[in-house]
């Protein structure tokens, strides 16, 4: 709030207050939602001039439905009950819905909730209200069908939260209050205030509107911004004997089936829809090639017939299977499988391959296996014969005689005419994985995850998390057990998720690279951007006890002993010792409605009655601010949770001048902050040195305040080119080719040389002006286990900083330091850190570059 209240004092010397003409003391205000985009104001004196506020500020947008093609507010009705505002729209021309909200000023207001008022059909068009005299309640109308048959219906509330049975109605009392047109504006409601509130809302939107244009600042402007700026100099003291303890694991990795990251991705499975589960759907509709057989050709096409089969398919979880169908003159057919953009094959390395194969009608067929460069070179062949009415699984391993980059699998059947070889499972896998894991990672792309030295892993995200719809939700007892078992489906960012990689997968790569396990568990509502449904549904009370049992299941299959009935489970996936998960996230930035919260507080006490000491990570919406920050953090107080779970990704700018977010933690209270998703984001959304410096700096205030915010991870993590959905992410990745991004580095640098004791210090510049204070930034930290200081220095300045840095308290006259540097251009995305040792004493000076980041590691 400090920092706010200065920005504002900032603002308001530089005249850009606003200034009010005189007013009279009550006024007009016409509340409207122009094209249903959210809730505007505007105010007139005398009801014919009217001024608009912000000119265009929106202080309630509709949560209602995915963004994009929902989320809108039509014929909004506002008025003022027994001291509160409250706000009636409709939604669309289709669910039997209304909304309704509630603000003590008309800046911040309270979580939405979308009365289902026509169960049984019909739409919710153009509300109209009647408050309750002697409650806080109200009458609702609203008229349903369309034009040509309208009809009008009433409901009673007397807390907006239940409501009684939709009865129609003649006409609307004549008090009713309802959304009317006017010129200019659109449509919506008319009342009469005290000047007061046009001024409340005058600063709220003026505040707004001001700190976004500072956020918007980016280096491109520095040029002008610090023109004549000369080299500044700063002092350093660090106090070695003034430390706080703080989070030993604060910097983790964010890891979600976004952008391929997944399958084709980290899962180092080579054949693409092995299984032949994919579906138009999970596109939803966009891409009408994929279907079952995607991924998949099959040759000389007069010779035969690629089928899809769904009866006496493999298991329940896995229905779909191929069939292959000789023509009756043929008796040799291939099908190839073009893997993910191409396979990649290294000379002289082992692949698995496995399938699963019947023969219907019975008889028997040779397959030769084939692996092909892109010349339809052969680089590896093996056969086998297939046999048999019911399903058998074969395998045999390969080795190229060459490498490609482009190669690809096929399978040569040689049959009778006329006969038919069910086929399911193909499977191509490299032998070489990450430890050498079966059915595991993609050695080269988690090694480089491992390189962060994440404290955490965060898994399965993200959206992923909860899902797109109800039945969307991602189970994890889905998602282990032998592969051919697992369920795979449409992931929300419009492909496939095998399920290859699941839960144990995942909690066997924490456990290799020593980082906490982090699962993230719906909190029985999908993602809110569901496009069926969504976030306004939630698991049906009925189904909520088999829910939250599957959460302690997973809590006992991670960390019962092997003799627990999910204990076992694990131990015969091969890892007979406990997990030891700490933490389990339930939520993803979902909306805080009641819906949530009912479900969420079932699940909260469920986890906490049963496992007491397993930390709780709550949800507080998708942004820093707004209505679900403010009811979720409420929640949190009032239930303790251990944790929430923060996300934002905002302008370079506003890391910036937010470095002070953390500082007036409220460190009294026993939750903790886990910042789950966050980057700094540029239009055109590249991932640079300006990126990176703004997330460096504003690290060092997380570092600042690693007593109360535990852990924290940049968000998304790895994007395949070409497969890319969003933007930027931390590791861009082909099948060959790895490019670590600037801001990898920058993560790097935190969760390698990290600390587990914070060490207070001054930092002073000679130039105390404001914009070039919020550009120089420092942190040092303690590993006690090796006893070394980790000094970070960050200047986003386009002029260098001379700084003399003091040890005060080191005895050593001289210590070893070495120093990581990253430097360049904001718009550079190539910077990697640049190594050097050198001696120091304790009292040293050290040159910052214009835009650079700093870490040195200053030993004994
Ligand atoms: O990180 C990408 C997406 O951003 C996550 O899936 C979601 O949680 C957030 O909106």
């Amino acid at each position: 709030m400090k920092t706010i209240r200065f920005l504002l004092m900032v603002l308001a010397s530089l005249s850009l207050w606003p200034v009010w003409a005189d007013r009279p003391d009550s006024v007009y205000v016409f509340a409207y939602s122009p094209d249903g985009s959210g809730l505007r104001f505007a105010w007139s004196s005398d009801g014919g001039r009217w001024n608009r506020i912000g000119p265009d500020y929106c202080f309630l947008s509709c949560d209602y439905g995915p963004w994009g093609s929902e989320k809108k507010m039509f014929h909004p009705v506002l008025y003022r009950q027994n001291g509160l505002w409250h706000c009636v729209w409709s939604l669309n021309q289709r669910d039997g819905r209304l909304a309704h909200s509630s603000s003590a000023d008309l800046v911040h207001w309270k979580r939405q909730s979308y009365p289902l008022l026509m169960p049984d059909g019909g739409n919710c068009l153009n509300p109209a209200v009647l408050p309750l005299s002697q409650t806080d309640g109200a009458t609702l109308f609203w008229q349903s069908g369309d034009k040509a048959q309208k009809r009008y219906f009433q409901s009673i509330t007397q807390d907006y939260k239940a409501y009684s049975p939709a009865k129609e109605t003649a006409s609307l009392p004549e008090k009713a209050l309802y959304a009317c047109l006017r010129d200019g504006l659109g449509d919506g409601c008319l009342l009469k205030v005290p000047a007061s509130v046009i001024e409340t809302l005058e600063n709220a939107a003026y505040r707004s509107t001001s700190l976004n244009a500072l956020y918007a600042e980016t280096c491109a402007g520095d040029a002008e911004r610090f023109a004549g700026l000369q080299a500044v100099s700063a002092e350093l003291r660090i106090d070695l004997k003034d430390t706080k303890a703080i989070s030993d694991h604060l910097t983790g990795i964010f890891f979600e089936d976004i952008n391929y990251a997944a399958d084709g991705g980290l899962y180092a499975e080579l054949v693409q829809n092995r299984s032949f589960e994919y579906k138009v759907e999970d596109t939803k509709g966009r891409n009408p090639n994929w279907t079952a057989s995607y991924a998949w050709s099959l040759f000389p096409e007069e010779d035969g017939k690629l089928q899809i089969r769904s009866q006496d398919g493999l298991n329940g979880n896995n229905p779909h299977y191929a069939v292959l169908e000789f023509s009756p003159q043929a008796s040799t057919l291939h099908l190839a499988n073009e893997g993910f953009d191409g396979m990649v094959l290294k000379k002289s390395e082992t692949y698995d391959f496995s399938l699963f194969a019947k023969m219907p009608q019975g008889g028997k067929a040779r397959v030769d296996i084939r692996l092909e460069d892109e010349n339809g070179h052969i680089l590896a062949e093996k056969g086998l014969i297939i046999s048999g009415t019911t399903w058998k699984k074969h395998q045999v391993s390969l080795s190229p005689a060459a490498s490609t980059g482009k190669g690809r699998l096929v399978l040569v059947f040689n049959a009778f005419p006329g006969c038919q070889i069910a086929l399911d499972m193909i499977s191509l896998f490299p032998r070489h994985t990450f430890m050498n894991r079966p059915n595991g990672l993609r050695a080269d792309l988690a090694q480089c995850l491992a390189d962060l030295h994440p404290g955490f892993v965060r898994f399965p995200g993200g959206c992923v998390a909860h899902g797109d719809g109800l039945d969307n939700i991602y189970r994890w007892k889905n998602t282990i057990g032998p592969v051919e078992c697992r369920k795979s489906q449409s992931n929300i960012w419009r492909y496939h998720q095998s399920m290859g990689l699941g839960y144990f997968e995942y909690f066997q790569f924490c456990e290799d690279i020593g980082a906490e396990p982090l699962p993230i568990i719906a909190a029985g509502v999908p993602c809110q951007n569901s496009a069926d449904g969504g976030q306004q549904d939630g698991i049906p009370m009925e189904e909520m006890d088999e829910y939250i049992q599957d959460i302690l299941d997973l809590i006992e299959w991670a960390n019962g002993d092997a003799r627990s009935e999910w204990g076992r489970i694990r131990a015969k996936a091969g890892h007979p010792k406990p997990f030891n998960l700490k933490y389990i996230g339930i939520g993803n930035e979902d909306l805080i409605t009641d819906v949530f919260e009912e479900r969420f507080t079932m699940i909260h006490q469920a986890v906490k009655e049963k496992y007491p000491d397993i930390r709780i990570v709550g949800t507080v919406g998708p942004f820093y601010q707004g209505t679900d920050y403010e009811e979720g953090w409420d929640l949190a107080d009032r239930l303790q949770i251990d944790l929430v779970d923060e996300h934002y990704y905002n302008p370079p700018g506003w890391f910036i001048y937010n470095q002070h977010f953390y500082d007036q933690y409220d460190r009294s209270k026993p939750t903790r902050v886990y910042l789950g998703e966050y980057a700094s984001h540029l239009p055109g959304r590249p991932n640079n040195l300006e990126t990176a410096l703004s997330e460096a700096l504003y690290l060092t205030s997380v570092e600042r305040n690693g007593d109360v915010v535990e852990m924290c991870s940049y968000a998304p993590l790895l994007a395949k080119e070409k497969h890319t959905q969003w933007n930027p992410d931390l590791i861009y990745f082909n099948n060959t080719d790895i490019r670590p991004t600037v801001g990898y580095y920058v993560q790097q640098l935190y969760g390698r040389e990290k600390g587990d004791v914070y060490v207070n210090h001054q930092l002073r510049l000679d130039n105390p002006a404001w914009k070039v204070t919020q550009r120089v930034a420092s942190s040092v930290v303690r590993d006690s286990r090796s006893g070394d200081l980790i000094v970070r220095l960050v200047n986003m300045l386009p002029v260098s900083v001379n700084s003399s840095i003091h040890l005060q308290g080191e005895d050593s006259p001289t210590l070893h330091a070495v120093c990581y540097q990253m430097s360049g251009q904001p718009s550079d995305r190539n910077v990697v850190p640049q190594k050097s040792e050198l001696t120091v004493q304790p009292d040293f000076e050290l040159q910052l570059p214009a835009y650079s980041f700093l870490c040195l590691r200053i030993s004994h």
